[in-house]
């Protein structure tokens, strides 16, 4: 069977519980994207965007047309001269094709190029401003091929780290602290920002709001090796209500297992050493991952999983377990070598991390 990996952005309401499928691998000819973002702008700064991305191309189609006319212009007179040729093209005095050349050659592209300049400079001021003190601040780090969003607390022991899904209050600015663990990628949430680069050696900040509540899905915009293209995230604005009742559940700590699959998957999380890389905080046996992987410790109330491109669901959930690399070719995440029953088990363990 053919298939093809869908790469689009679309934004959806808010549905309690509901499960996105965007961006997983769908058979052709099947497509959940509604409508590009980048010009359906659903915060301030994508909408201070899409009037340079509108005027670019306006500016753009009328000087092709101009270039496509002034082309086709002389061949139609030549044609039309045809039968006494010889005059050839001395007939144009010299000093019109002159004021042409610096017409056209000079001072149009001067006039254009300098609008454009203060078009975009003006653009890029009002979408770089700062937010307001006070604002909730997100430390993003990005990973190959994947996403850390922490949300700093007083006690660093209450910090909250979530994989590939950032939670904002909507309809407030909030400032994202954009860090790279590794290569360089780029953090692009098209319907709320424009893009920008996340390097391993500094901090770039990045303000983004919400208008409504919703799902923005975002990618990586930087090629940073072979699954570039499935490095997706989704930005999710809550009313601040919901939004502060989502920090607060994360902030508590997992408890033990209490079903017998999901103990016996508790045991297996152990014996496999899943913790040299996840992050299940307050659980028995686990110690401090050493290793980057998404912290896991409420890896059930997330919406995806493997940055964004599958369902995060139980049938997944085993899918990628049984073999990561089929589905994310190219990921850290090694395969346990684990029975099927094994992995249900493990599945029932990770299923009840709520
Ligand atoms: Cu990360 Cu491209």
């Amino acid at each position: 069977m053919i298939e093809i990996r869908v790469v689009g952005y679309h934004r959806r309401r808010l549905r309690p519980g509901a499960v996105t499928s965007m961006g997983s691998v769908m058979p052709l000819g099947v497509s959940s994207v509604e409508r590009p973002g980048q010009l359906d702008p659903g915060g301030p700064a994508a909408d201070d965007i899409a009037p340079l991305w509108w005027g670019l191309l306006a500016a753009g189609t009328v000087i092709a047309l101009l270039v496509a006319v002034l082309l086709v212009l002389p061949m139609v007179r030549r044609r039309r001269r045809m039968p006494d040729a010889s005059a050839d093209h001395d007939d144009v005095p010299q000093q019109l094709a002159n004021r042409w050349i610096i017409g056209l050659g000079v001072v149009m592209p001067g006039a254009i190029l300098i609008a454009v300049l203060v078009f975009s400079v003006s653009t890029m001021r009002t979408v770089s401003r700062a937010a307001p003190a006070g604002s909730v601040v997100i430390d993003v780090v990005s990973y190959q091929f994947w996403w850390a969003a922490s949300y700093p607390a007083d006690d660093p022991d209450d910090d909250v780290i979530v994989a590939n899904e950032i939670h904002i209050p909507v309809g407030e600015p909030v400032e994202l602290r954009l860090t790279s663990a590794d290569v360089i990628h780029s953090f692009w949430a098209p319907e709320l920002q424009g893009k920008l680069d996340m390097l391993p050696d500094g901090t770039n900040t990045l303000v983004i709001e919400a208008d409504e509540p919703g799902e923005y899905l975002g990618a990586c915009a930087e090629f940073c090796g072979v699954q570039h293209a499935l490095m997706r995230f989704v930005v999710i604005a809550e009313p601040p209500d919901e939004f502060a009742a989502w920090l607060f559940a994360q902030r508590s700590p997992a408890s033990d297992a209490t079903a017998d699959a999901a103990q016996r998957g508790q045991e297996l999380f152990a014996a496999e050493d899943c913790g040299a890389c996840h992050t299940v905080r307050g659980a028995a046996e686990a110690g401090a991952a050493t290793m980057p992987g998404p912290d896991l410790t409420h890896v059930a109330s997330r919406r995806t999983l493997a940055a964004a491109t599958i369902p995060n669901t139980p049938v997944e959930l085993a899918r990628w377990l049984r073999d990561p690399d089929a589905v994310k070719p190219g990921t850290t995440m090694p395969a346990p070598e684990l029975t099927a029953d094994e992995i249900d088990d493990l599945v029932a363990y990770l299923e009840s991390l709520r």
